[in-house]
């Protein structure tokens, strides 16, 4: 073969890999952020991107389009293996038109969503895009439509992880919010279905891109970020964390790492528990007891952060962990950790992910604000999530268990496999002073000294309530343990359900309360 032939291919991968080109590319440095093929490399183990549709070009003509061409057309999308396992990958180019979607652009990204989904393997999506392509008009609402649409197909399928590393804005927000985690990067990214200028227009509302959409607000206020970074580099470092916890698919489990078996009891967490009920203390150190050394990646770290969600692993294998947080607002169940923990609870569901749950709940938040915002099918979703999800289920109540708070946190009654309580556990309808001042109202009202009425009425009620034992005489917990043994009643026990079988009635598919 004539070598010009070859030149000819070489000079064409040379005009795709430089993308919009290289002052493009500085600009791009200039504000922090890597180029699309930078992210890939760094994402993928060395050598292994293999690229699909390299020389793909839109046939676009309108608007100037016809003098705009680039080889890849401003997405780069293949395969390649991230630790030694296959992933499919875009990365957005903002150099090439903003790294605006079109037709052809679009097309590239189905065919790596249909392979990732034809066989079992994890989608990343690296977002850094202007939005449509806004001269190749309905063409390019078309292409996001049909992402959409695949995303939701392959929801619960395979593992999808967006990154959000540029703008993303307008309805092309809705791809990021059907996969599974978004991870933001500080300063640079910024998500909203309609920026500050038509807010402007509309509300009269005088707001900043970061202040509306960007890493920080998402990830304390709308809770549309799971995870944030401060660099490029990190949020690719964490991506690779997020993969490491996670099967390649709803058939598989998540790998398991190398675990050499120890002595198992934790004696600080004998400790914890403050001797005053009402006192908080750390249930992330409970958590960082329980599960492997430096193994617990926290979800929705600054969101609803009265509930703790997030992978963590148990003698290597994973789990996901949810568990009320008493030192933010006492523990207490709300919206929106109902929503955090609810749809944590069913991505570890799709995915073979057994759930750990710790409970310290003193009940639902009373009020106005959360009765008219919808705390009752709010909070029923994540009833709904825990009574549907068939992995394993394990509980340990560490402490308080009133109310419906106790139903809901993976109680016995909604499927959970194993209960276990501390001694320290409280399993009421509620607290011992309500409880007291409501059933013995006429009693405390009539005596000559009401306040120590109450008091010992309060007590009555305590030493008949406050522990666990009623429940385990009903077999509603299963065993009452020593806090320092619990990490090894969960290898356990974990160990004993590795086989589980369990299935929900035939069905098209529930009905959650959305
Ligand atoms: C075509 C686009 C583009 C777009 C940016 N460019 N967005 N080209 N379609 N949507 C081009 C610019 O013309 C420019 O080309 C280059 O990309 C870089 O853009 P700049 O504006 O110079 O960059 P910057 O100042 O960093 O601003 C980035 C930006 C801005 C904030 C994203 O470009 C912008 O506001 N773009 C439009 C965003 C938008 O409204 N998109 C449609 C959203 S609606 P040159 O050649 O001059 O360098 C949507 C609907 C999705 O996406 C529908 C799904 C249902």
């Amino acid at each position: 073969m004539s070598t010009e032939k070859f030149d000819l291919l070489n000079e064409r991968n040379r005009k795709a890999e430089e993308g919009g080109g290289a002052k493009r590319i500085e600009a791009q440095h200039k504000k922090g952020k890597l180029s699309a093929r930078e992210r890939i490399e760094l994402l993928l183990d060395k050598g292994t991107f293999q690229e699909i549709g390299k020389f793909v070009q839109h046939r676009s003509v309108d608007f100037g389009l016809g003098d705009q061409k680039y080889l890849g057309d401003g997405v780069v999308t293949g395969y390649g293996l991230v630790n030694g396992r296959l992933i499919y990958v875009f990365s957005q180019d903002f150099t090439v038109m903003g790294g605006s979607l079109g037709e052809a652009y679009a097309q590239k990204i189905f065919k790596i969503m249909d392979l990732a989904m034809q066989n079992g393997v994890p989608l990343v999506g690296l977002n850094d895009s202007g939005g449509a392509r806004i001269q190749e008009g309905v063409v390019s609402l078309a292409g996001y439509a049909d992402i959409f649409y695949k995303n939701t197909l392959s929801s619960g399928v395979i593992p999808q992880l967006s990154a959000i590393m540029g703008p993303c804005a307008g309805g092309a927000v809705y791809s990021p919010a059907l996969t599974d985690f978004i991870t933001m990067v500080e300063g640079t990214s910024y998500m909203f279905v309609t920026g500050p200028n038509v807010v402007k227009t509309v509300t009269h509302e005088e707001v900043s891109s970061e202040e509306l959409g960007g890493a920080e607000t998402h990830a304390s206020k709308s809770g549309v970020t799971h995870f944030t970074a401060s660099t490029d580099l990190e949020c690719i470092e964490l991506l690779k964390k997020q993969l490491s916890y996670i099967p390649q698919n709803c058939e598989e489990r998540a790998p398991q790492l190398p675990y050499d078996a120890g002595n198992e009891k934790r004696p600080s967490l004998d400790h914890i528990i403050p001797a005053n009920a009402q006192q908080p203390y750390d249930m992330k150190q409970v958590i960082s007891q329980i599960t492997d050394a430096d193994s617990f990646l926290e979800v929705h770290k600054g969101f609803a952060q009265n509930i703790i969600v997030g992978f963590g692993r148990l003698a290597g294998k994973s789990v996901g962990i949810v568990a009320n947080n008493p030192q933010h607002l006492a523990g207490v169940l709300d919206i929106n950790s109902s929503l955090k923990a609810g749809r944590f609870v069913r991505f570890c569901d799709s995915f073979n992910i057994p759930l750990i749950v710790l409970v310290d709940v003193p009940g639902f938040l009373p009020g106005t604000d959360q009765e008219w915002n919808g705390i009752i099918s709010n909070g029923a979703k994540l009833l709904y999530a825990f009574s549907e999800a068939t992995v394993p289920r394990v509980t340990v109540i560490t402490r308080k268990a009133y109310g419906g708070a106790y139903d809901v946190m993976n109680s016995k009654h909604i499927g959970a496999d194993m209960n276990f309580a501390w001694p320290s556990a409280e399993i009421a309808v509620m607290g011992a002073k309500g409880a007291a001042e409501i059933i013995f109202k006429k009693e405390i009202s009539e005596a000559a000294d009401s306040e120590k009425q109450w008091k010992e009425k309060e007590k009555e009620y305590n030493d008949k309530f406050a522990n666990p034992y009623i429940a385990a005489e009903r077999g509603y917990v299963d065993e009452v343990i020593l806090p320092s043994q619990t990490r090894e009643k969960l290898i356990i026990t974990l160990e004993m359900l590795k086989n589980k079988v369990a299935k929900l009635p035939k069905k098209k598919h529930g009905n959650i309360p959305l």
